[in-house]
């Protein structure tokens, strides 16, 4: 499961510009189109950790909005387990790019969202406590959002959407807003977590090495209207390291420079 095959994707935006009111009230307006998705064709294997990189505004949420199903507004394929996408689904977990725990819940109510529908009690519980441990969040379940750490609360986004036990989980850079080390911890932790469930993870970041030391496959996208410029499978052992891994490390220079990065290492 969590298959994903995208054929000829195109996608535009309508804009709605220049709404003036005229002196009787009625309104004028001009349309313009903004072409964001520009014929990307990919195809991920099931179990795949896939890292998505490429410049601000060029359509990486775009993407995962339509994979996941909250966009149907588009042309071209995009088919999760041989079914086409239509409309979001139980399985498809999505990690929103600002946080989405709800402030009035404890870490143990917000993780225990995704378990409402366990009739059974004893395995509610046991479930619960399993991925807040896996989150190292322990001590934590009767903390709200706002007694968090931005890493923890990440954490708790985390933990709530693994205990779904999802086929797909589509996450929009979980790593933003943390400080250096957290990042390192968290960067850790989800391949961890990947290795073991062992599901689908689709991950959007703005950082090169993330992408690079974690990812099974990596996708550059260009800018918009964004064409794919690389969607490559990643073979190396992990764990991974650009000093000892020669290939990893030019390959790491192609992405700076595929990016527009100024490459100094
Ligand atoms: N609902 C919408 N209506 C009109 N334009 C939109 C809409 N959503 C996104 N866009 C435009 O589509 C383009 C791509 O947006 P998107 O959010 O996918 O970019 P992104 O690659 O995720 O950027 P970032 O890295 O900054 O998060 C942008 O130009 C944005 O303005
Ligand atoms: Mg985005």
């Amino acid at each position: 499961m969590g298959h994903i095959v995208i054929r000829n994707l195109n996608k535009h935006f309508s804009e709605r510009r220049g709404a003036r009111r005229t002196g009787n009230g009625a309104g004028g307006l001009a349309g313009e189109t903004i072409s964001v998705l520009d014929d990307v064709n990919l195809e991920f294997e099931n179990g795949e950790m896939v890292c998505i990189l490429g410049p601000s505004g060029c359509g990486k949420t775009t993407l995962l909005r339509i994979i996941a199903g909250f966009d149907e507004q588009f042309e071209g394929q995009v088919n999760v387990d041989g079914q086409p996408v239509d409309g979001p689904c139980a399985d498809h977990i999505f990690l929103f790019q600002s946080s989405g725990l709800l402030p009035w819940m404890t870490v143990r109510q917000n993780v225990g969202l995704g378990l409402r529908q366990m009739q059974d009690q004893a395995k509610h519980d046991e479930t619960l406590r399993e991925y807040i441990e896996i989150v190292e969040l322990e001590g934590f379940e009767d903390h709200y959002p706002h007694q968090l750490s931005g890493g923890m609360q990440r954490r708790a986004e985390l933990a709530r959407a693994l205990a779904v036990n999802p086929e797909l989980l589509i996450m929009d850079e979980p790593f933003s807003g943390l400080d250096f080390f957290t990042h390192m911890k968290m960067r850790e932790e989800v391949v961890n977590m990947h290795d073991y469930i062992g599901k689908t993870m689709l991950m959007v970041t703005h950082d090169i090495d993330d992408a690079l030391i974690m990812g099974d496959r990596i996708v550059v996208m260009s800018g918009r209207p964004s064409t794919i410029k690389l969607a490559r499978k990643l073979d190396f052992p992990r764990p991974r390291d650009f000093e000892h891994n020669e290939e990893l490390s030019r390959l790491r220079a192609e992405v700076f420079l595929m990016l527009g990065v100024p490459y100094a290492v």
